[in-house]
Formats: structure tokens, sequence, C-alpha cells
């Protein structure tokens, strides 16, 4: 079966074709990410009515490149799937309008699907094991992702635990009282002075520190690390980074003094991060520990993750997904569009061939449970 994957809730114009194999596997065929980083860079974050424009200028054009990579023509799509919320409103109404008119003149069923499913579902992306030699040695993901599954997930707009019984089944057991992680890390390095989008900048400026072998002189919160509830919050420690430059606007000037400060930050994200996944495991004991979103994408956090996993929580086993689906991307859209549609009896189907008459864009549609 072949899904065509699009996403447009953000600043990255994405469509990505996958095919299920006869294990159940998804592959890959392409995946066409416009980046509009460069564009919003200038003006320190993502303005929505810019990044609509810029949306509806790639959105035909990426489509055309994900089909043409793949070698796929429109009449060989079975499904569409798109990211139908939450983000911001002018972005996500290209893609859904784009998705509905394709589903409308193809005569091809249309699912919506909430862009924290995809960032969940890229961990389900079999690329890795593409060749069928290796994947009949190592086994398929879906083999390897063995339920109860626990994922942390951490994006620019969400930092939540969410607990997964079986497919498509969630349940968020704790979530952010107030900043994502990625948007501490967003708004933290435009306090340093790093610009947008700030994630990968604090990530090499911490690495930097680290490379010089020295401990470090700085120490900051770590916000609710002890509570025994599963939630975070990260407002208070972009405070503590706000007021530590404040105390020290002379170093402001040193580059080692920046790499210090991202350093720590990154690491009190990290252990705070670490730690309530852990505390999750010893209350739900899944079998699957995974993570997901933007925020994934940072080296230390895999790193540090896939560590604690192993050594606190011998029955669960750590998935990590490939760093190249960490951020937005239709791949992960499609994939979770692929899910949906394994799971669904015929009749359930035959009724998504009309959803492009009412699928409606949601900035704030909540997680299916
Ligand atoms: O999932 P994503 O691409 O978009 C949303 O759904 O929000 O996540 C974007 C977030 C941004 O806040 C960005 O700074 C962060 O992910 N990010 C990172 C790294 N790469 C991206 N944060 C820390 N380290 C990174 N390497
Ligand atoms: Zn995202």
């Amino acid at each position: 079966m072949i899904i065509l994957g699009i996403e447009t809730s953000c600043d990255e114009t994405a469509a990505a074709v996958v095919e299920t194999s006869e294990k159940e596997e998804v592959l890959v065929r392409s995946n066409i990410v416009s980046s509009q980083v460069k564009l919003h860079a200038k003006r320190g974050g993502v303005v929505p009515n810019l990044a609509a424009r810029e949306h509806l200028k790639n959105i035909i054009p990426v489509i055309e490149a994900s089909l043409k990579e793949a070698g796929v023509p429109p009449q060989q799509v079975d499904v569409i799937a798109v990211t139908q919320g939450p983000g911001l409103i002018p972005a996500l109404l290209i893609g859904v309008n784009t998705a509905k008119t394709l589903s409308y003149v193809w005569k091809k069923p249309l699912l919506g699907i909430h862009h924290i499913e995809g960032h969940i579902y890229a961990n389900f992306i079999g690329e890795n094991l593409k060749s069928e030699i290796l994947s009949r040695v190592l086994g398929t993901k879906q083999e390897e992702i063995k339920f109860p599954v626990l994922c942390l997930v951490v994006s620019g707009g969400h930092t939540q635990l969410v607990f997964m019984k079986e497919h498509l089944s969630y349940e968020i057991i704790g979530e952010t009282q107030d900043d994502a992680a990625g948007e501490a890390f967003d708004k933290v390095a435009r306090i340093l002075g790093l610009g947008y989008p700030g994630g990968p900048r604090i990530s090499i400026q911490a690495d930097e520190f680290k490379k010089r072998n020295t401990a470090s002189t700085i120490t900051l919160p770590r916000p609710m690390i002890n509570t025994s509830d599963l939630n975070f919050s990260f407002s208070g420690l972009k405070t503590a980074v706000l007021y530590l430059t404040k105390k020290n606007i002379r170093k402001m000037r040193q580059k080692k003094f920046i790499q210090e400060v991202s350093h720590e930050f990154q690491q009190s994200v990290i252990d705070v991060l670490v730690s309530k996944t852990i505390r999750a495991t010893k209350e739900y004991a899944p079998k699957t520990v995974m993570l997901a979103g933007g925020v994934s994408a940072n080296k230390e956090l895999r790193a540090q993750f896939e560590r604690a996993i192993k050594e606190h929580t011998p029955h669960a086993r750590c998935v990590m997904l490939a760093a190249q689906y960490s951020g937005d991307n239709a791949a992960m859209i499609a994939t979770a569009g692929a899910y949906r549609w394994q799971h669904m009896n015929e009749k359930q189907r035959k009724s998504y061939y009309n959803s492009w008459k009412n699928l409606q864009a949601d900035a704030n549609l909540i997680l299916p449970s």
C-alpha cells in the first residue's frame, strides 16, 4: 500500500511517500522537506502568515517532487494523510486544503493526522532496515517495538509523557505546566544571542564546552525533578538563565561563557526529562521506551536517555528513532496514516473517500485516546 503524507503545521513544507511491505513494515520512498528556517531566523521566530505564504508557494512543487522521487504516479497512491493539527492555523490550512483538493480530484481516501501522533510514529519507520536480508536478520520495527510503549515527546510546542497500551491509543501521563522543552531551548538561545532555531545552536555551544573537559562552574535549577508527579516546567529555568546573564553582562561577550551556560542549561533539561521518564517506567512498566519530536535530534539527550533506560529499567527496551525523522517531516505523518488505515475495517475505510467534504484544520486538536 502507498501513502502520500503532507505536513504544514509550522515552518516546514513537507511531503513524503511511504509504502507498507507484506510484513507491515513501513518503508520511506521519498521524504521532501522544504524548510523556512532562514526566512524566520531574520525575525527571531516563526511568523504564521509568512509561513502560510511560503507553504502556498512550495506545497505543489514539494508534493510533485515527493511523487517523482518515489517513482509513484498519482493513480498509484492508495491513501492521503495530512496533518490536521495542532499547529499554526494559517499554516495548517494550506496543507489540509491541498490534501482535500487532491483527495477529491484523485478520488483517494483522506486521513487527518494529529501532529504528535505523527512524531510518535516516526519511531515505526523501518527505513534503516530497508534491505530484505537485514530486515530478516534484525526483525522489523513492528517486531522490535513491544507494547505497552512509553514515549517522551519533546518538540517546540509539546513536552509530554505518552503511554500507549496498544497501537493508536494514547494516555498523557505527564506534561509541561508552562513552556515546552524545545520552546525553552529557543528562548534561552535568544537570551544568549544565538538566534533561531535555538535547539541545534545551543547543542553546538554545549559540545564546545564539553570538548574543553573542565567542570562547570555554573549551576542552574532542575525544575520539578523531585516532585512525585510526571509533569515538567521549563519557564523558571529560562528565567534563571536570564538572571544569570543579567548578572554577568560583561561575560556575555565571551564565547566560553556562552558555551558554559548552554551546556549547563542543556544538561538541566536532559536531567529533568530523563529522571521523569525513569519515574514513569517504574509506575507504568512499559516494554519499550522511545523518544519523539524535534528535541529528540539532540545528541546528548539521545545518548543519556538510552544509557539511563538501559541502566534503570532492565525490563524495558529503548528503541531510538533515526535522527532524520526527529523534526517535522511528512514521512511520519504518512506512517501514522498507514497504521490508522491498517487498523480499519472495510466500512470505516469507505467513509474516508468522502472526508474531503468535512475535514477541518484544528489548531488545538486533541490527541485521540
Ligand atoms: O518537532 P519540531 O520540529 O516542531 C514542533 O512540532 O514544534 O520541534 C522543533 C523544536 C524547536 O524548538 C527546536 O529548537 C528543537 O525542536 N530542536 C532541538 C534540536 N533540534 C531541534 N532542541 C535541542 N537540540 C537539538 N539538536
Ligand atoms: Zn513537530
